[in-house]
């Protein structure tokens, strides 16, 4: 996705003959595309039909029904950390925000699965908070640990294998209906990243060369389309898959990587984007230095931003602006309210020379609805803490 990559075999002419090693069966082709033929794509080498699915079972027990009507449009803050499903990488998720492009979730990962996953409506921004391990698709494989931003486009199949289940695993997931992109402004004509971009290419983890599998058997992949999810259970391994070259595979970044931009007097957020989809941006807040002119208040001032909320997510460190809000806290402060930092918080800032705070922020166009999973977790003060 940010730049042609190659791994395994492929044939040197796309759309050619490819023999396996017996010199007469053909390894089969598959383009995986976006936007119909016209945006990214790969071409995938599989030992066999990658359209071959032995039987297909509606699993509505999936289904979460978290829907909080009554919530309030209101400042939030609720500790993900306090609603914990045990699970595997599937089944571990708890979803707090929504709206139909953008949806977030946490998960804690204490159970491995030989399942496999595949997102077939939305794209998944992945993030490591806590754990290590390997993310495997037919791509390959990416070795993650705490801080990587692993983007899985739409239909990638895939499994999440952490190191240790008796860990603290954590992940903060965030689905999308559109892809995931680099921003047009941080690539040059050619695609290249530009000098002034926050992250070169050398800065992302593209799939290594996973051992391919030719096995047959009954291999479970979990389906999800939109809220209802499905087990196909194919005949073939999903990672039987002898090479592939393109531009549209999942890749890594970690937050710790991000080269943040500071300036004389307060920058605004989007000097932290980091990706950007049709419906929403993500930001990465790392440590950095403070504006530098004499007087300059680090902490934002007031603002409302009337065509978008704002959610963080707080992975590290004291964040400067916001009272009461612990690692693993999200906050979501919706369009057409003003939001800023709470009593003292500005007074605070001035003369700090820098910030060791890591966040993550998603500004969504449509606005988001938070979940009775937010609900259960809520700091019911959080929403009256601006009165002095
Ligand atoms: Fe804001």
């Amino acid at each position: 996705m940010p730049f042609y990559h190659s791994v395994g075999d492929i044939p040197r002419v796309k759309h050619t003959t490819f023999f396996k090693k017996d010199g007469k069966s053909l390894y089969r082709e598959e383009l995986f595309s976006s936007k119909g033929f016209s945006g990214v794509y790969s071409n995938k080498y599989h030992y066999n039909l990658p359209t071959a699915v032995k039987s297909v079972r509606h699993l509505p027990e999936m289904t979460q029904d978290v829907s909080w009507p009554e919530a309030p449009v209101l400042y939030h803050h609720f500790f993900t950390d306090d609603l914990q499903t045990p699970g595997d990488f599937i089944r571990s998720r708890n979803l707090f925000l929504y709206n139909d492009h953008c949806k977030i979730y946490t998960a804690h990962v204490n159970k491995d699965t030989d399942e496999f996953f595949r997102n077939a409506y939305g794209a998944e921004y992945v993030f490591i908070h806590h754990g290590e391990g390997e993310m495997l698709s037919e791509f390959g494989k990416i070795r993650f640990e705490p801080g990587d931003q692993i983007i899985v486009p739409r239909a990638v199949t895939y499994q999440i294998k952490f190191d240790d289940y008796t860990a603290n695993n954590k992940l903060m997931i965030c689905e999308s209906s559109t892809a995931y992109e680099i921003p047009r402004n941080y690539r040059n004509e050619y695609g290249q990243m530009t000098e002034d971009a926050p992250y070169a290419e050398r800065d992302f983890k593209a799939p290594e060369y996973l051992e391919p599998s030719d096995e047959a058997g009954d291999f479970v992949v979990i389906l999800k389309a939109g809220e209802r999810f499905f087990e196909h259970i194919m005949p073939h391994h999903p990672f039987g898959v002898v090479g592939w070259d393109g531009f549209l595979y999942p890749f890594a970044f970690n937050i710790k990587s991000y080269h943040p931009k500071v300036g004389r007097i307060h920058l605004p957020p989007p000097v932290h984007l980091c990706f950007k989809t049709g419906q929403f941006i993500l930001c990465n807040f790392v440590p950095r230095l403070y504006d530098f002119y004499p007087g300059a208040i680090p902490a934002p001032y007031f603002h409302s931003n009337i065509d978008s909320d704002e959610v963080l997510y707080y992975v590290d460190g004291d964040f400067m602006s916001r009272k009461g809000v612990k690692n693993g806290s999200i906050t979501l402060h919706p369009g057409g309210m003003p939001h800023g930092p709470q009593p003292g918080k500005t007074e605070d800032s001035v003369g700090k020379e820098k910030t060791e705070e890591y966040a993550i922020m998603i500004d969504t166009y449509q606005p988001l609805l938070p979940t009775t999973n937010a609900q259960k977790t809520l700091d019911r003060d959080y929403a009256h803490s601006w009165l002095e």
